[in-house]
């Protein structure tokens, strides 16, 4: 049985995943690292828990020696939009955490995953259905982090052995914690909005299409490409995975099938539509269908009932 560290275990996808991860390997067997609060509910109650700073190397390598670890989940980051605000934080988290990740999983034999982005993609790239192997020249500190943080994991890989693995997510859209300071979070804020029955203002403009992925999908393709097989493996950091694209009209008509009277306003905010103008309209994920068959469950339509299904338990 596996023995995971989850670093940043309790931000958007790490409090799902570390759910996840619980109930295929058993609760004890995934110790999840926290750093600051919010916590999410139940959090210290749910299994093994430890403090890291994951940008100081003798607190990963505490945590993996004393929990007999073999693979490390590095979720510690900071998302584009914060990250445009505060660049040297946005560095040092991102690629600090994942340098001392590596590092560790080097002397300790782990494997470990690292989210990288549709971020690693900047405007010069092919904007649709962006290609697994093409031109990545971001322009912003969240990009180039996710850039460096594929060729340092690649790097790992090739030079000494370490299993890396990773995907290129699109916005997630999740309904248990709140996103943490990213371009595409206006995606999820839109439906608490329109469940409480308010009007949503959009920061990012019509007509700019983003991929996206419900955080099932999400948390499947981690999994997933964590269990693949090796040997199938032609790539490795990072893949490309997306399950729809959409611009915020064609999200708020999904919702209007079931909210008819839901309304949307626009006031643009200027750091998060520079961003998306950089990013791809949609990605081509046909090297991760091959490599370790993905397939995505779910599209806006499917998406849009589930999450205004649990949203309207959660916020009544
Ligand atoms: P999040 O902001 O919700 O959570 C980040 C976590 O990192 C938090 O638990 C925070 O406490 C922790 N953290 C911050 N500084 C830390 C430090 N010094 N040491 C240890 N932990 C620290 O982010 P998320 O949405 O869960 O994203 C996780 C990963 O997935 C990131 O690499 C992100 O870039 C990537 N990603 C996310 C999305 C998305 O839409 N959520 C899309 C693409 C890629
Ligand atoms: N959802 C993330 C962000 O907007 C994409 O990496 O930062």
């Amino acid at each position: 049985m596996k023995r995971i560290l989850i670093v940043g275990s309790t931000g958007q996808i790490g409090s799902e995943l570390s759910c996840k991860l619980r109930s295929i390997y058993g609760t004890d067997n995934v110790v999840c690292g926290h750093f600051a609060p919010p916590y999410p509910e139940g959090f210290f109650d749910a299994g093994p828990t430890v403090k890291i700073d994951a940008t100081d190397i003798n607190q990963v390598a505490e945590a993996v020696k004393t929990y007999k670890i073999d693979t490390i989940y590095n979720l510690a980051a900071i998302l584009s939009a914060t990250a445009e605000l505060h660049p040297q934080l946005g560095w040092t988290v991102g690629i600090g955490s994942l340098l001392n990740c590596l590092n560790v999983a080097k002397e300790y034999g782990c494997a470990v995953f690292t989210p990288s982005s549709i971020g690693a993609f900047g405007s010069d790239t092919p904007r649709v259905k962006t290609p697994q192997d093409t031109l990545q020249r971001p322009t912003t500190i969240y990009g180039i982090t996710k850039v460096t943080g594929e060729l340092l994991s690649d790097y790992y890989f090739h030079r000494w052995g370490v299993d890396t693995r990773s995907v290129r997510y699109p916005g997630l859209i999740s309904n248990m914690t709140l996103p943490g300071g990213g371009t595409t979070d206006y995606a999820v804020e839109i439906y608490y909005k329109a469940v409480k029955g308010e009007k949503f203002t959009c920061p990012i403009k019509a007509g700019t299409l983003m991929d996206m992925m419900y955080m099932p999908d999400a948390l499947d393709a981690a999994i997933q490409l964590m269990e693949a097989d090796p040997a199938r493996l032609k790539h490795r950091n990072s893949f490309n995975v997306t399950a729809m694209s959409f611009d915020p009209e064609m999200l708020k008509a999904a919702i209007q099938r079931h909210y008819p009277d839901f309304k949307m306003e626009y006031d643009i905010d200027p750091v998060k539509q520079a961003i998306a103008d950089s990013w791809p309209d949609s990605m081509d994920d046909s090297c991760a269908r091959e490599e370790w068959d993905w397939n995505p469950k779910y599209d806006l339509d499917t998406m849009t009932k589930d999450m205004i299904n649990v949203l309207q338990l959660k916020l009544q």
